[in-house]
């Protein structure tokens, strides 16, 4: 099986920490040069480029991205992928809300991806892998916007990789379901306000038959496979990396 990224750039968006930091690393350990998109940078010893940008602000991203890099993106590999919105009932979403989650993860993929397709056309190589979530198949409760978006980003992305396979690019996405990060402990932490910390930990891991959360790696890993000429004929598909948590066939 032929993972090896040697001689393959990599663009990872939310790349400075939790799931999109393990991915950067699995694709450099599999010989992927690493480019990190973020607010701010990933640690200073990965090694990896930077490009510093806020996915909110689409208007300006791509100049920016350009002026940084000084020319026209050459990336094989791009992960789209960014923080997770704010918590929150549907009932109770602000048009605002529902505004900034469709800029930070539809638009913002769009536009990156938009920039990327003519460097992997000309390399005759292309991996777009999008970290959505789990409830792209089963919506979370208490996750409105979020649940909202995530069936956006997977339209969009079923769509693209329909016009993009003619140039031989692939478009897959990553479910992750409860994985150690930030982003984890925030909702552990949310639930907490009303029982113990460990009651929430405990009713969570009793829904997932692996019977614990999935760590940063785990998901990075799946990433690199896509990323990779292993997974040469995968595309269009959504895979759900979350313990067997997801209860639909
Ligand atoms: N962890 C889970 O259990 C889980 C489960 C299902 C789905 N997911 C989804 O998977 C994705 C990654 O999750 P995670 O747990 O790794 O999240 P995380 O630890 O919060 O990391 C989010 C990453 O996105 C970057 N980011 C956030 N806002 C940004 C912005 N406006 N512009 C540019 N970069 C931005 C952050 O970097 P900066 O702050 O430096 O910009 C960070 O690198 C999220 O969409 C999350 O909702 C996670």
């Amino acid at each position: 099986m032929n993972i090896d990224l040697s001689g393959k750039a990599a663009l990872v968006c939310g790349g400075s920490q939790g799931i999109g930091l393990a991915a950067a690393k699995e694709l450099a350990a599999a010989g992927a040069c690493v480019t990190v998109l973020a607010r701010t940078a990933p640690p200073q010893e990965c090694g990896f480029g930077f490009l510093q940008a806020d996915a909110q602000q689409v208007e300006t991203l791509i100049a920016s991205l350009e002026g940084q890099l000084g020319g026209p993106a050459r990336f094989h590999i791009v992960v789209n992928n960014s923080g997770g919105p704010p918590p929150g009932p549907i009932t109770e979403a602000t048009i605002e809300q529902l505004l900034a989650a469709f800029r930070q993860h539809v638009l913002a993929s769009h536009l990156i991806t938009q920039w990327v397709l003519p460097g992997m056309r000309a390399a005759g190589y292309g991996r777009i892998i999008n970290v959505i979530s789990t409830s792209v198949r089963e919506p979370i409760p208490g996750l409105g916007v979020s649940n909202t978006i995530r069936g956006a980003m997977a339209a969009w992305a079923k769509t693209l990789s329909r016009e993009v396979g003619r140039w031989g690019i692939t478009v897959n996405n990553v479910l992750p379901g409860a994985t150690q990060t930030a982003r984890l402990e925030a909702i552990i932490a949310r639930k907490a306000a009303t029982t113990s910390r460990e009651e929430v930990e405990r009713a969570m891991k009793a829904e997932i038959p692996l019977g614990r959360f999935g760590t940063p790696e785990e998901v990075g890993g799946v990433i690199a496979f896509l990323a990779s000429p292993a997974a040469s004929y995968i595309s269009g598909v959504s895979v759900p990396v979350d313990g067997g948590r997801l209860q639909s066939v």
